[in-house]
C-alpha cells in the first residue's frame, strides 16, 4: 500500500466517545459513541424530554459531559484552549430549537450580527453576503422586514441564514420543522436538502417528525427515553426494516412526540 493514499474512510468532523450527560444527578443519556461523517446529514431522534437538545448542547461546548469525549479532529472540547475552542466555534453554526431572531432588528441585521461578530469585513461586504445568505435560503425580499413580518416558515429560513453566514461546514439545527405546516415543513427538508448538495455542509439534525427524517437523514440516532442511551443508529429505511422493535415502532407511529 502507498502509505501517501487517501483512506477510505474521510476523518469524522465530530467523534463522541462514551459520552454520559446529566444535570447534578439525574443522567440523561449515558454510554453515546458516534460519529459526524462529512457531507451526511445525521438525524438525532427520539421521543419528547429523551436527551436530544441536551446533546446538541453538549456536542457545541455549551454543556460538560458527566463522563466521555467529544472531539473535532484532534482536540477534545473539554482541554481545548480558548484559541481551539474559537477555532472550532467557527467550524459550525446553530439553530437552537427557539431559533428565535431578536426581533429588534431587521432580518438582515439578524445574519449581519455574526459577520459583525466575528469576521474584519466592512459594512458593504457584510450587507453582501448577508443578502447572499438569505437569497439562498428564499429569502431575498426580506432583508429589511422585521422578523414580527415573517410566517412560521420563513422565520426559520431566516435563522438557517444567520446559522450559515460564517460558512461554518457543519450546521446544528434543533427541530427546524417544529409548529410548521406539512408543506412548509417539507419545503424547509428540500432547503436542508439543498445546503448539503450544493454548499457541501454537515448537517446534524434534531426532529422527531417522520416525514423530515426519512426525507432528509442519510443516518440517524436513536435516544431512547427509557433505555437512556442510543440503541440504534442506521439509515431510517434500514432501522424500519430491522432495527430494534422500539425504534420501529418510534418510526412507524406518526408524528407524535
Ligand atoms: N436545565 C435543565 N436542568 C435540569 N434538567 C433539564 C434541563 N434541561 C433539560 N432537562 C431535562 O433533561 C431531559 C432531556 O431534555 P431535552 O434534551 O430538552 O429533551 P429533548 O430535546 O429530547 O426533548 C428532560 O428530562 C429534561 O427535563
Ligand atoms: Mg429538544
Amino acid at each position: 500500500m502507498d502509505a501517501a493514499a487517501a483512506p477510505a474512510t474521510p476523518a469524522p468532523l465530530v467523534l463522541v466517545r462514551k459520552l454520559t450527560m446529566a444535570f447534578g444527578e439525574k443522567v440523561v443519556q449515558r454510554d453515546l459513541s458516534f460519529e459526524v461523517r462529512p457531507g451526511e446529514i445525521l438525524v438525532l431522534m427520539g421521543g419528547s424530554g429523551c436527551g436530544k437538545s441536551t446533546l446538541l448542547r453538549h456536542l457545541i461546548g455549551l454543556q460538560t459531559p458527566a463522563a466521555g469525549e467529544i472531539h473535532y479532529g484532534d482536540v477534545d472540547l473539554a482541554t481545548a484552549s480558548e484559541d481551539q475552542l474559537d477555532d472550532i466555534r467557527r467550524r459550525f453554526g446553530v439553530m437552537f430549537q427557539a431559533g428565535a431572531l431578536w426581533s429588534s432588528m431587521t432580518v438582515g441585521e439578524n445574519v449581519m450580527l455574526p459577520l459583525r461578530e466575528y469576521t474584519d469585513l466592512n459594512e458593504t461586504q457584510i450587507e453582501t453576503l448577508a443578502r447572499f445568505k438569505l437569497a439562498l435560503v428564499g429569502l431575498d425580499g426580506a432583508f429589511d422586514a422585521s422578523p414580527a413580518a415573517l410566517s412560521g416558515g420563513m422565520k426559520k429560513r431566516a435563522a438557517i441564514a444567520r446559522a450559515m453566514a460564517l460558512d461554518a461546514p457543519l450546521l446544528y439545527l434543533d427541530e427546524p420543522s417544529a409548529g410548521l405546516d406539512p408543506l412548509t415543513s417539507a419545503r424547509l427538508d428540500e432547503l436542508i436538502l439543498s445546503l448539503r448538495d450544493h454548499l457541501g455542509t454537515t448537517i446534524v439534525m434534531v426532529t422527531h417528525e417522520l416525514d423530515s427524517i426519512f426525507a432528509v437523514a442519510d443516518r440517524a440516532l436513536f435516544l431512547d427515553a427509557k433505555e437512556k442511551t442510543m440503541t440504534a443508529l442506521d439509515a431510517p429505511r434500514a432501522l424500519l426494516a430491522h432495527g430494534p422493535e422500539p425504534v420501529r415502532q418510534f418510526l412507524r407511529r406518526g408524528n407524535r412526540p
